[in-house]
């Protein structure tokens, strides 16, 4: 900034200083010039150069000579030195360039800067001819412009240097003003880095700093769900692992206190036992899959595959499951459909909806699955005549754990990661999930997934 105001203030003043030297100049050369025209007429007409001699020129020559501080010579045909007001050189010869043109008639004058003086040299015709009968040279000096000009210098300097000064001190007010909401949004980041509790940023200096912290504090607000959802996971995740020890445990010490159980008994509470354990181990497999599908975000196996033949293979799987409950499962396909998916992954989405759409069906239901495709998607849906979501559940039922109504839950059995799995795979795909429900009527669960797939 300062920088910016500096150059243009020395360009200025250099361009006043040369053209005032310049104007200074060309008066004075001017003036001499006339003088000099007015005096060589007088010479001329006098027939000075012809041997006559007049006081009263010889004065006027002086009186040049004094006014501007310089010298003036009078040189004839010869180049004889006829007058010198200085004294010095009368009757020596003078060749220079200057004189040789006069006269050939042209009057020059020439400014030298570095030697700081004027020379005019003007051409003395007589009075009859229009021969160039001498010439009249006058170098006066320039100091008084030389002088002038260094005073004006130097009270540019001082201007300068008050200017730099104020400058400087505008500029650092300005900066500092400019840039302390920045080290204030950076200090209450790094307030909340420690720790976030509820410091949000309200920086509202500039639209800059509110676009900032508004972002900032959503960016927050985001970590702060992410914080929460991560620990509500570790403690729904302990607990549902430890309810299948505690009536491990229960059974086990039931068992140890009756010292002599019958077989029976023992039977029947191992049966319940193993039962636990299997329970157990299909939480532990859920989770696992859940792991591992967050940790593969960015390794997917894609390949090409055949959907019908997918949804086929899954659906022979689950066929017996749903044969126990008399549910018939039926597939509809509407056209071949070959996509760019990662096998495994797809497959564990579908497992778990047909997989729910029998769990929470009624005795003699079914379970309608279609595929569909267009150029771009392809759709798979997943219907049935079960029991069907509350609407105020659906919004719940793909996070982790979530199950609807606890205890008609705990009969059917599941962890509740079934379909927080399902809508990562789905969401991993750049697909969506979706579902419409009607409770006591069935549910339907719609997946669209790109026919290509766009990492
Ligand atoms: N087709 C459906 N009809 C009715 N309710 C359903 C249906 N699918 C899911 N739900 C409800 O949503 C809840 C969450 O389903 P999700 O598949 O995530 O878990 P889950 O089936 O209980 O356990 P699992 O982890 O073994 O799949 C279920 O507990 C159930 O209450
Ligand atoms: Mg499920």
């Amino acid at each position: 900034m300062v920088f910016l105001g500096i150059v243009p203030m020395t360009v200025v003043k250099a361009v006043i200083l040369n053209s005032y030297e310049k104007r200074a100049v060309d008066v004075r050369t001017a003036e001499i010039q006339n003088q000099c025209t007015i005096l060589c007429n007088q010479l001329g007409d006098l027939g000075y150069l012809k041997g006559k001699t007049s006081e009263v020129v010889k004065s006027e020559l002086d009186q040049l000579s004094n006014i501007y501080d310089g010298r003036v010579m009078l040189i004839d045909r010869e180049f004889r030195i006829v007058e010198d007001t200085y004294g010095m050189d009368t009757g020596k010869t003078i060749v220079s360039g200057n004189v040789i043109r006069c006269f050939e008639g042209k009057g020059i004058s020439h400014y030298n800067a570095g030697n700081r003086y004027i020379e005019v040299t003007a051409p003395i015709t007589g009075a009859d001819s229009e021969k160039t009968e001498g010439v009249l040279l006058v170098s006066i000096s320039t100091d008084t412009i030389a002088d002038s000009l260094s005073v004006l210098r130097g009270k540019a300097r001082t201007v300068e240097i008050a200017a730099v000064l104020i400058l400087s001190i505008l500029a650092w007010a300005a900066g500092s003003g400019t840039v302390r909401p920045f080290h204030r949004i950076t200090r209450s980041i790094e307030a909340v880095t420690e720790g976030y509790d509820d410091n949000y940023l309200h920086e509202n200096a500039y639209t800059e700093t509110i676009l900032l912290s508004e972002a900032f504090n959503k960016m927050l607000g985001r970590l702060k769900v992410l914080d929460d959802s991560r620990q509500e996971f570790v403690s729904n995740v302990s607990h549902e692992l430890k309810t299948p020890l505690t009536s491990m445990k229960v059974l086990a010490d039931s068992l140890l206190a009756q010292a002599d159980a019958p077989v029976e008994l023992y039977q029947e509470f191992m049966g319940d036992l193993s039962e636990e354990i299997e329970r157990e181990n299909q939480i532990i497999n859920d989770l696992l899959s859940l792991v591992k599908m967050d940790k593969t975000a960015d390794t997917m196996n894609i390949r090409t595959e055949n959907i019908n033949a997918l949804v086929e293979k899954i659906l022979k799987r689950l066929r017996p499951i749903a044969a126990e409950r008399n549910v018939e499962v039926i597939f509809e396909s509407f056209r071949p459909v070959s996509a760019e998916v990662d096998e495994m992954k797809l497959s564990l989405a579908i497992t778990n909806l047909v997989e729910n759409a029998i769990k929470y069906n009624k005795n003699d239901g079914w379970v309608h699955v279609s595929l569909n495709a267009d150029h771009k998607l392809f759709y798979i849906e997943v219907a049935d005549s079960g029991i069907g979501i509350r609407p105020e559940e659906t919004e719940h039922i793909f996070e982790r754990f979530y199950r609807v109504d606890k205890s008609h839950s705990r009969e059917i059995g599941g962890t509740g990661l079934g379909l927080s799995i399902a809508r990562n795979a789905i969401v991993m795909h750049r697909g969506a999930i979706k579902v419409f429900s009607q409770p006591g009527e069935g549910t339907t669960f719609t997946v669209r997934v790109p026919l290509t797939y766009v990492s």
